[in-house]
C-alpha cells in the first residue's frame, strides 16, 4: 500500500501535491457535496494542495450544464468554505475544472457518457486516467453504482494510473448488511482501492491522540489499569435531526455515532503502540483492541447500555419540538437519539477499566471529548477541610469545540495553611498554533488522492463495530418502548444513564 504522505512524519513538512486526478461525485447536488465536499476541495485548491489539472465531475440524474453546476457550487463554497468566500481569480481557476455529467445511477448509457467525459478531461487537463469515485448517495444506490462502475470497466485502472472509491457511512444497517455490502464492494474493487469515510478519524484533534500518546514519553507508563480508573468518551450535539428525520428513523444514535465515530475514538485511546505509521500498522492495532472489547450478552444489555429520546424543550433560548414531532419521524418512534454504553476491554492493559461512551442529540452543549480519569492517590495526606476534597487527576482530550488538552492537578491554595484546590493545565490549539485547523473532509480527500488509507476504516473494523453493537440493537428492537428513557431537549440526557457508572463515578457535566 502506497503510504506516501503522512503529517506525523518529518518529511511531510516538504510540501507535495498528489498526482493529477479527477474526482467523480455521485450525488453532487446533495447536501454533503454542497456543505462539505466541494468547499473542502476549494480550500485545498486555495492552499495549493491540489495537483495541476485537478478536475471534478458531478454525476446525477437531473439535466444540468457545466455552467449551472459551477454556479451552484459557487454559492455552496461562498456559504460553506471555512476559509472564507472565493475571490474572482481563485474561483475562475477552480471552476474551470468543474464539470457535470447527467445519467441514471444504473443506466449504462450514463456511464458511457461519463467514460467519454473522463477521457476528454484526461486529454485536455492532463489528469492521466487517475480517478476517485465518491459515493455521496443514499445507501440504496451504492450497490447499483458499484455494479455500473464494474460493468462499464470504470472500476479498473489503466496501466500506470489509479482508481479509488470513497464510500460514505452508513456501511450497512447491521452486521449482516455490512458484510453483504463489503462483499459486494470486494467483488468489484480491491480492498486497497476502497476508502470508507469516518470523518471523526480525520479531525485534527483526533489525529493528535496518536501523537500525544506516542510522541511523548510521559503518558505511556501510566496509560493502563494500574493508574487509570475509567475513561469517558462523549459526543454531545445541540442540534436535533435537522431535516434528516427519514434517515435517522432507520438509524439512531448507536448506528449513527457510536458504532463508528465513538468506537474509533476508543480504539485510538486504547490501542497498543503501532510498529510504524503505515496505514495498515495503525489499523491493525485499532482492530485488535476493538476485538478485545468484551461482547455484551444479550440478556445483560440493560446493565451495559441506556437509550433515550428527546422530548420538547428549550435549546438556545427557543422551544424545540420533541423527536416524535420532527418531520419524517413516526409519532410512536422508539429510535434512540441518545445512547450510553459501558464497555470493558479484555486485555492486560485494560482489564477492569470501564470505558463509558455516550452520544446524544439535543443536549445542553455541543462537545466531543475523551476524558481519562486517573485513580485516586493511594494515601490521602491532605484532608484538612471539606473544601479540600481531592479530585483525582484527569486528562481531557477536547475534540470540539475548544480543541486541545486539559490536565487537572491538585495544587496548594496560597496561604499559610495547606488547603488544596483543583487547577487545570491547558493546551489550546487555537492559541498555541494560531492557524485554521483543516476540515476533516479536506484531509480525507487529500489523503485519498495520495493513496494514504490510514484515516479510513478498513472492512474488518466496520464489521467488528457492528458485531459489538448488535446485541444492543437486537435487544432494543425486541423491547418496544420498555427501556426507552425520555429526556427533555436541552438537557444532558436521561437520568437512567447515571446508573451505568458504578462506584461513585459520575458523567462529566461539560
Ligand atoms: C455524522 C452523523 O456522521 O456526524 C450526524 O450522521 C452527526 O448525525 C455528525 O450530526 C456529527 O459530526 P460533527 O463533526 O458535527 O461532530
Amino acid at each position: 500500500m502506497a503510504n506516501t504522505w503522512n503529517p506525523l512524519r518529518e518529511e511531510a513538512r516538504v510540501e507535495r501535491t498528489p498526482d493529477p486526478c479527477t474526482i467523480v461525485i455521485f450525488g453532487a447536488s446533495g447536501d454533503l457535496a454542497k456543505r462539505k465536499l466541494v468547499p473542502a476541495l476549494f480550500n485545498l485548491a486555495r492552499e495549493r494542495w491540489l495537483p495541476g489539472g485537478f478536475s471534478m465531475v458531478g454525476y446525477a440524474r437531473s439535466p444540468l450544464s457545466d455552467e449551472a453546476l459551477r454556479a451552484q457550487m459557487f454559492d455552496a463554497v461562498t456559504e460553506f468554505s471555512s476559509s472564507g468566500p472565493p475571490t474572482g481569480a481563485e474561483w475562475a481557476s477552480f471552476a474551470a475544472g468543474l464539470f457535470y455529467c447527467q445519467g441514471g445511477y444504473d443506466d449504462p448509457a450514463g456511464y458511457e457518457r461519463l467514460k467519454a467525459r473522463l477521457a476528454t478531461i484526461d486529454a485536455e487537463r492532463g489528469t492521466g486516467g487517475n480517478r476517485i469515485f465518491y459515493l455521496s448517495t443514499p445507501p440504496s444506490l451504492i450497490g447499483p453504482i458499484m455494479d455500473a462502475l464494474g460493468a462499464s470497466g470504470l472500476a479498473r485502472s489503466a496501466p500506470g494510473s489509479w482508481t479509488r472509491i470513497i464510500i460514505e457511512k452508513p456501511i450497512g444497517y447491521d452486521l449482516q448488511t455490512a458484510r453483504e455490502l463489503n462483499a459486494h464492494v470486494g467483488r468489484i474493487f480491491d480492498e486497497d482501492q476502497v476508502y470508507r469515510i469516518d470523518h471523526y478519524r480525520a479531525k485534527e484533534t483526533v489525529q493528535n491522540i496518536v501523537v500525544m500518546r506516542f510522541a511523548n514519553g510521559i503518558f505511556e507508563p501510566v496509560w493502563n489499569r494500574r493508574y487509570i480508573d475509567h475513561v469517558q468518551i462523549t459526543a454531545a450535539e445541540v442540534v436535533g435531526v435537522e431535516g434528516r428525520g427519514g434517515y435517522y428513523e432507520g438509524s439512531g444514535a448507536v448506528r449513527d455515532m457510536l458504532q463508528n465515530h465513538l468506537l474509533q475514538l476508543l480504539a485510538l485511546v486504547a490501542m497498543e503502540p503501532p510498529t510504524s505509521l503505515d496505514a495498515n500498522a495503525i489499523r491493525d492495532e485499532a482492530v485488535k483492541v476493538a476485538r478485545a472489547i468484551r461482547p455484551i450478552p444479550r440478556d445483560a444489555v440493560d446493565a451495559h447500555a441506556v437509550r433515550g429520546q428527546y422530548t420538547a424543550g428549550w435549546v438556545g433560548g427557543k422551544i424545540v419540538p420533541g423527536y416524535r414531532e420532527e418531520e419524517g419521524v413516526s409519532p410512536t418512534s422508539t429510535t434512540e437519539t441518545y445512547a450510553a454504553v459501558k464497555l470493558e476491554i479484555d486485555n492486560w492493559r485494560w482489564a477492569g477499566v470501564p470505558f463509558y461512551l455516550r452520544s446524544g442529540k439535543r443536549m445542553t452543549k455541543r462537545a466531543a471529548e475523551i476524558a481519562v480519569q486517573f485513580r485516586q492517590v493511594p494515601m490521602r495526606l491532605f484532608t484538612t477541610t471539606e473544601a479540600d476534597l481531592q479530585e483525582p487527576n484527569l486528562l481531557v482530550m477536547k475534540i470540539q469545540p475548544d480543541e486541545g488538552l486539559t490536565l487537572r492537578l491538585a495544587a496548594k491554595l496560597p496561604g499559610h495553611a495547606i488547603h488544596l484546590r483543583s487547577v487545570n493545565m491547558e493546551f489550546r490549539y487555537g492559541t498555541s498554533f494560531g492557524v485554521r485547523s483543516s476540515e476533516a473532509y479536506e484531509r480525507l480527500l487529500l489523503d485519498c488522492m495520495f493513496g494514504d488509507a490510514t484515516l479510513f476504516t478498513r472492512r474488518d473494523m466496520v464489521e467488528t463495530g457492528w458485531a459489538l453493537v448488535m446485541p444492543i440493537l437486537d435487544h432494543w428492537a425486541a423491547s418496544g418502548e420498555r427501556n426507552l428513557h425520555f429526556y427533555e431537549a436541552g438537557t444532558w440526557g436521561p437520568e437512567a444513564a447515571d446508573q451505568l457508572l458504578e462506584e461513585g463515578r459520575t458523567w462529566r457535566r461539560l
